[in-house]
């Protein structure tokens, strides 16, 4: 029997009510990955392929879903994910995801391209005793004077900690939002960048790519890391790190931890899951800085496999869009006491009392 409209019992419900909420291109955007998407799809089915093992018979009183990352102790491990332009979801845009977030314990990463400016999206929660981390996502632009004011404005506006992006120094291959003729509707803009300095203008030669010998010049490397935590008191995180020899070289740098990610699949496509990413970023860091992992994460189950990997926490990107598509802060919510609903289950019938003994609810067959 087929279920009844309206009884929205998983993220996928949540999922196909937003694709009735949204047009084709405004769905594209937000759902959408790079080229033949198999990232985006392997994202999430890395972690369905996953299996857990179950002990049974455990003393199970007193459980629970806390973390500690970086000297905070945060109620669960589940942080909500960088993405912009969320008022195209819905008119409460970031303001909505802020508030349900703070209201559910999670963590919060602000999108530097967000249509809400930072200030007014701490101002809302930065007070609520229950939140989560609150954090601001950047890039490193050509404009150098700009992005110290940024991390002076994420300072005052009571920022904890700042993430750098380093995966996306050119959007990948959207085929999906071309195909559906994607581009951002009149009034909405990055409002927290306005008034950054544009690179002048190259006078290409003939032979010379746009790519390699304009818009790269100016993407940050190394280096820029070192400069960027030269120049705020807040800890540095970087996200997308997939390859372990950059996990090392970010702990080299000073990184205070970093984020495997392939961008839930929008930037390079036929990168590996990032179920598989991790577990080679987390041997290689071996302890000395978080190692927080986001992509494809749609059951509590999928978080504690996670966190069996040794993640420190989640982010959770796409869903976040769904729930505020559909109902603004509190469909945001919604989205995100199911995940906290569905890790505590997981957990107790695998047998894990604390997410600091996940380790042991991951199915390792006999043979490795
Ligand atoms: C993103 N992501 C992203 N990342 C980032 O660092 N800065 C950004 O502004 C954005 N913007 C953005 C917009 C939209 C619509 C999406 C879906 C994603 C990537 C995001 O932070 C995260 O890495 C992935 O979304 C995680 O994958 P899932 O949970 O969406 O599968
Ligand atoms: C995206 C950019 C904004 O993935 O990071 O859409």
């Amino acid at each position: 029997m087929k279920d009844a409209p309206g009884n929205l019992a998983t993220l996928a419900d949540l999922e196909a009510l937003a694709s009735r909420k949204l047009n084709a291109a405004t769905l594209a955007y937000f759902n959408g990955g790079a080229a033949d998407e198999i990232t985006l799809r392997d994202n999430i089915a890395a972690w369905q392929r996953l299996k857990l093992s179950a002990r049974v018979l455990r003393p199970m009183g007193g459980g629970h879903t806390r973390v500690s990352l970086l000297g905070h102790t945060l109620a669960h491990p589940i942080l909500v994910a960088p993405m912009a332009h969320q008022r195209l979801a819905h008119p409460q845009g970031e303001r909505g995801t802020a508030l349900a977030a703070a209201a559910q314990g999670a963590g919060l990463v602000l999108s530097a391209q967000s249509s809400t400016l930072l200030e007014d999206v701490s101002r809302l929660v930065r007070d609520e005793a229950d939140r989560g981390p609150l954090w601001l996502q950047l890039y490193l632009q050509h404009d150098r004077t700009f992005i110290r004011e940024l991390a002076q404005r994420a300072e005052a506006a009571g920022y904890e900690a700042l993430v750098l992006t380093v995966d996306a120094p050119v959007s990948g291959v959207r085929d999906r939002e071309r195909r559906t003729g994607f581009t951002l509707p009149p009034g909405f803009s990055p409002v927290n960048l306005a008034g950054r300095e544009l690179p002048p203008p190259v006078a290409l030669q003939p032979g010379q790519s746009a790519l390699f010998d304009d818009l790269l010049t100016h993407a940050p490397t190394w280096d820029d890391v070192a400069w960027l935590r030269s120049i705020t008191r807040l800890p540095v995180l970087l996200k997308g790190i997939t390859h372990p020899a950059d996990a090392l070289l970010a702990l080299e740098h000073g990184a205070a931890g970093v984020i495997v990610s392939n961008h839930g699949g929008r930037t390079l496509d036929t990168l590996p899951a990032t179920a598989e990413l991790l577990p080679p970023v987390v041997q290689a860091v071996d302890g000395r800085i978080p190692v927080l992992v986001d992509g494809g994460i749609r059951r509590g189950t999928d978080v504690l496999k996670a966190m069996a990997l040794g993640a420190s926490a989640v982010l959770v990107g796409r869903p976040v869009i769904h729930g505020l598509a559909n109902a603004g802060a509190q469909g945001v919510a919604h989205v995100l006491r199911l995940l906290r609903d569905e890790l505590e289950i997981a957990m107790a019938l695998c047998g894990c009392r604390q997410l600091n003994e996940a380790a042991s609810v991951l199915h390792r067959p006999p043979t490795t």
